[in-house]
């Protein structure tokens, strides 16, 4: 469990440090800790339902491939389902060709978006072989050209999700960085690995600390590995990021942005009661089943693995979430949940077990 000790005596400086708001742009958040999109994972009900925990400073959407955007795809329209409440938030886009990219946030803009995220990290096949996501990375004169030309077709804050280069001998991200803050980019997020490493291995903290030195204001936020308050504070700590980007670990412990906001008001962090674990678990699947009907069964499945052990549930009935079929099921699990709370055996998420690395698998 996380606790004001398990930060560094030198994270705790950051406890006094004011303000704990961040300027994007014109864009004024309300903290300096940021979900992640996690593609299949962050829509609209996760959003809402980890904004309703509090602590959250800005949220992005799963990438979009900028040419399904722009024909209007059902895919695309459910990734950009939004609410007044899901606020700040960002879209991100992903695509090889500027044209596309360029419309696709000028519709964007258009349609009141308030930012707009080109993703350059994803490490996926099907992502890199259109010459977008960490593909880019490898072409630092048209990633420029690119994000440039976006930048300037729109008034809103344009940003850039990045790794750290495409392997260990090209660590573009530095040089990126720079040129993408003459050309007008507000903010970047930098995922410490290498397109190579995919999710293996550890993030590389001095790496992002070189991207935050080789910047002249705009902020820089440090992403990945971070699954605990003490994480996040290391990682501002030791690269000097303005903000940090959590992924994974808000799934793993769904409260980690209010207990961010704890540890930086000098309050206590306080962690959920059963209770509080359970009503979590359903109101995320009543905000997706309120939206994709019976099918939410389907598509919660997968959180399963990540939310079990921190949420108390028995082994076996996180198995049974995992092949759920209908509402009424999800109930039964619940009633069931919340009775044997805290029977688990094991405190490690299943996520994690199984698959070791990470769900690069999927993605
Ligand atoms: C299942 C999954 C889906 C992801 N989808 C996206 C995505 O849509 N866009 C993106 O920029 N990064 C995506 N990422 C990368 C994450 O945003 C993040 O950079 C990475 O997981 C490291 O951070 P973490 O350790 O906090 O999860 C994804 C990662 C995972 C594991």
């Amino acid at each position: 469990m996380d606790s004001p000790t398990t930060a560094t005596t030198a994270s705790l400086a950051l406890a006094t440090e004011p303000p704990l708001t961040l300027k994007i742009g014109e864009r004024l958040l309300p903290s300096r800790y940021f979900l992640a999109p996690l593609a299949g994972y962050t829509h609209l009900p996760l959003r809402t339902a980890l904004r309703e925990l509090g602590g959250m400073g800005l949220a992005t959407t799963d990438l979009i491939l900028a040419p399904q955007l722009l024909a209007g795809s059902r895919k695309s329209a459910h990734l950009l389902a939004t609410n007044a409440q899901d606020n700040p938030l960002s879209v991100q886009i992903f695509g090889g060709q500027v044209e596309h990219l360029v419309r696709a946030a000028q519709y964007l803009e258009d349609q009141g978006f308030a930012g707009v995220d080109i993703n350059m990290g994803c490490p996926m096949g099907k992502v890199n072989s259109q010459g977008g996501g960490a593909r880019l990375l490898c072409d630092c004169d048209r990633a420029v050209q690119i994000v440039a030309a976006v930048v300037e077709a729109v008034s809103l804050p344009v940003t850039v999700k990045m790794r750290l280069g495409w392997d260990e001998e090209n660590l573009t991200a530095p040089q990126l960085a720079r040129d993408f803050e003459q050309v007008g980019v507000a903010a970047i997020t930098v995922h410490g690995r290498t397109r190579q490493q995919g999710f293996h291995g550890r993030v590389n903290l001095e790496g992002i600390r070189q991207v935050v030195a080789a910047v002249e204001e705009i902020p820089i936020v440090g992403n990945g590995d971070v699954r605990s308050v003490a994480d996040a504070l290391r990682m501002r700590e030791v690269t000097g990021c303005q903000a940090v980007a959590v992924g994974r670990g808000a799934m793993l412990d769904p409260w980690i942005f209010r207990k961010l906001d704890q540890h930086h008001r000098g309050a206590p962090l306080v962690d959920p009661t059963p209770d509080e674990q359970i009503a979590f678990l359903r109101r995320h699947f009543e905000l997706l089943a309120e939206r994709r009907g019976n099918y939410a069964c389907v598509l919660f499945r997968k959180f399963a693995g990540w939310y079990g052990a921190r949420l108390g549930i028995p082994e076996e009935l996180e198995d049974r979430l995992r092949r759920m079929e209908t509402i009424a099921e999800f109930e039964q699990i619940v009633a069931e949940a919340r009775a044997r709370h805290g029977e688990r055996r094991t405190s490690m998420p299943t996520a994690l077990v199984k698959t070791p690395n990470g769900p690069n698998a999927h993605w």
